[in-house]
């Protein structure tokens, strides 16, 4: 598969006060593939929009390199700029223009453009599903028509990568289904995606791969699935009981890896999905009366609990 973004090694420290330095990016290695949805995924203050922000060089590392298409970013920042789209964390936009008059303004910044005024730009409107607001300002949008406009500005030119930082923080459930909808069109163009999110969910559901940073550091990187699978093999049953129980009574079952009972809630790990019969029946046999039975398998939530040690951090939960 042909690579389209390579970094290596990359580094940036800040200099946030006198003699104070902020690593922000340590050592981070890593390529993105032609077609595909790579997602960067990680909590507040992770360094997730410092390396974005080096690969699409708006700022410079500290240390590392970056390639776009075999371009370097620091040698030819115009060559990448010309093949990449970018939507940043937040973005602002000229008052009193309307969002037909703004996809002009921003077509007229690439010379290499094609005709994106007339049926260029409707048709990137229809794309974002924004066709009923052409005559409207950008400040009247919502917050999920906001985040759909700025990915339209950000195609005018035809790129073949197209960056998003959080497209869907703030958006509530439905504007965040519609936005993963619009991702998946733009991908099925043939653009690739690279995409940053606090969202488990989000980044299962969108990611071909993703990469899990902490702390300026990339954890892991591979298929969410794949990651999932690796690192936890384990399916969690909890239920409730209405009197105390021993714990002891499944013991006999093979394959339960942990049995945690506190009254009046049972959770039980199990590492082979065919035992949950075998629970429920010596539940009947022993006549436990349960309720609120659940099982749940692991989720890539489980996967960053296991690399980190730690939960994710609030914000980060899904809906
Ligand atoms: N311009 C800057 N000057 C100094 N420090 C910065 C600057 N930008 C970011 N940082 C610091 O670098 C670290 C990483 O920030 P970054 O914005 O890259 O994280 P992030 O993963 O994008 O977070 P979020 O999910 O909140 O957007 C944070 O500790 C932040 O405070
Ligand atoms: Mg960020």
């Amino acid at each position: 598969m042909d690579k389209v973004i390579e970094v290596q090694k990359l580094r940036k420290t800040y200099r946030i006060s006198k003699g104070k330095e902020l690593e922000a990016v340590k050592d981070v290695s890593f390529d993105v593939y032609k077609g595909e949805v790579f997602g960067i995924l990680g909590p507040n203050g992770a360094g997730k929009t410092t390396a974005l922000e080096i690969i699409e060089c708006i700022r410079p590392q500290t240390s590392g390199s970056v390639a776009v298409f075999g371009f370097d970013n620091l040698k030819s920042a115009n060559d990448i700029k010309g093949l990449i789209g970018v939507q940043l964390q937040s973005s602002q936009y000229l008052h009193h223009l309307s969002l037909g008059e703004l996809l002009d303004l921003f077509a007229s910044f690439y010379s290499s453009r094609k005709d994106k005024e007339g049926q260029g730009r409707t048709d990137l409107l229809e794309l974002v599903g924004l066709s009923d607001k052409i005559n409207e300002e950008f400040a009247n949008l919502s917050g999920g028509q906001k985040q759909r406009f700025t990915i339209a500005t950000s195609l005018v030119h035809e790129p073949q990568i197209l960056f998003l930082d959080e497209p869907t923080t703030g958006l509530d459930p439905k504007a965040r289904r519609d936005m993963w909808q619009l991702v998946k069109k733009i991908n099925a163009d043939g653009i690739t995606i690279v995409i940053t999110t606090h969202y488990m969910e989000e980044a299962e559901f969108l990611c071909n791969r993703v990469a899990i940073m902490d702390q300026g550091q990339i954890l892991e990187i591979d298929e969410p699935k794949k990651l999932i699978d690796r690192l936890s093999d384990t399916t969690q049953i909890s239920f409730f009981t209405d009197s105390q129980i021993d714990q002891n009574i499944f013991k006999d079952i093979t394959k339960i890896k942990k049995v945690h009972a506190s009254y009046p809630k049972v959770i039980l790990e199990i590492t082979s999905l065919d035992k949950i019969s075998a629970v429920v029946n010596l539940l009947r046999q022993n006549q436990i009366n349960f309720y609120g039975f659940t099982v749940k398998t692991a989720t890539l939530e489980d996967v960053y609990l296991d690399l980190t040690g730690r939960a994710y951090e609030e914000g980060g939960l899904d809906e």
